[in-house]
């Protein structure tokens, strides 16, 4: 029997996969397209990892275990931060330049990203009538309906406050999961106590805070790195483009954390 390879850097991270995987449809190839293939990656590998980061919030929370949440919710917000700073590099695109490949993307959109819906699904902001956009069948449309009747990391967070003594009314306990987080008063009542009382829990709070913030930055560099490349031109996914996207901009994952904050 011959001896199985060593294992390498490239074996170990299936780089000869990867890197074939960067194949500009722009004939003769436009130089920058390929900028805009590894940054669209790049963001997929991301938010793959911030998927795979929530799930442990998620068991986390429902354990208690409140040292483990801090550490994730500051891996979560390093990675956020890197995310918005990836915008600068997109940013190098002219307008002219995209448009010079914009029409080979055809139908193409972030628009249709499975991975940035089941993030949003999976932090609360559940809009199910995104659902129309993906192909009913595809293994995308089933992870997407997953996510939707799985409890968020809200519902997790809920699940934490209650073993740390704040009132989870029961129609919040029983919720329909596949509605978005709503802010609760009963909810406030009683992180207000706890970030009076409980400096560890404090910790964890502003980490989620920051964190939201960041995923609101990325939200606003987002819109603005569209409004200069395309201006007011619809999306390729066909929507009005910077109008439609402004709809979601100040969107809160943690309201009840946002709306105590004149009472700290
Ligand atoms: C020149 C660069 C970019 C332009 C012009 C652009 C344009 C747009 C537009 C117009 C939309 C609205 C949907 C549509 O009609 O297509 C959209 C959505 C989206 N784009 Fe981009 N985008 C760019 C770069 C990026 C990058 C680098 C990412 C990183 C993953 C990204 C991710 C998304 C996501 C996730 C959505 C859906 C947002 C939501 O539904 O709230 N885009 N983009």
């Amino acid at each position: 029997m011959s001896e199985p390879e060593a294992l390498t850097y490239a074996s170990y991270l299936h780089l000869r996969e990867l890197l074939a995987l960067q194949r500009p449809r722009s004939e003769p190839p436009e130089h920058d397209e390929t900028l805009f293939i590894i940054v669209h990656q790049a963001y997929e590998l991301w938010f793959k990892l911030l998927l795979h980061e929530f799930e442990k919030i998620c068991d986390d929370f429902r354990q208690d275990h409140l040292y483990g949440a801090i550490a994730t919710f500051k891996r979560n917000r390093m990675i956020m931060k890197v995310m918005v700073e990836q915008v600068d590099i997109v940013e190098t695109l002219t307008p002219m330049s995209f448009n010079s490949f914009r029409d080979r993307l055809e139908t193409a959109s972030g628009f249709q990203s499975v991975q940035f819906r089941e993030l949003e699904f999976l932090l609360g902001y559940k809009r199910p009538q995104m659902l129309k956009f993906y192909q009913p069948g595809t293994p995308g449309y089933e992870r997407l309906i997953r996510r939707l009747h799985e409890p968020s990391v809200v519902d997790a967070f809920y699940a934490f406050l209650g073993q740390h003594g704040v009132t989870i009314p029961a129609e919040l306990r029983d919720r329909d999961v596949t509605l978005p987080t709503e802010p609760n008063e009963t909810v406030e009542e009683g992180l207000l106590r706890l970030y009076k009382t409980h400096p560890d829990l404090e910790i964890l709070f502003e980490l989620m805070t920051d964190f939201d913030e960041g995923f609101q930055e990325w939200r606003y560099r987002h819109i603005k790195l569209v409004e200069r490349s395309i201006g007011s031109k619809h999306g390729t996914g066909g929507s009005l483009g910077v109008e439609f996207l402004k709809k979601s901009l100040f969107h809160p994952i943690f309201p009840d954390l946002w709306a105590i904050r004149h009472k700290l």
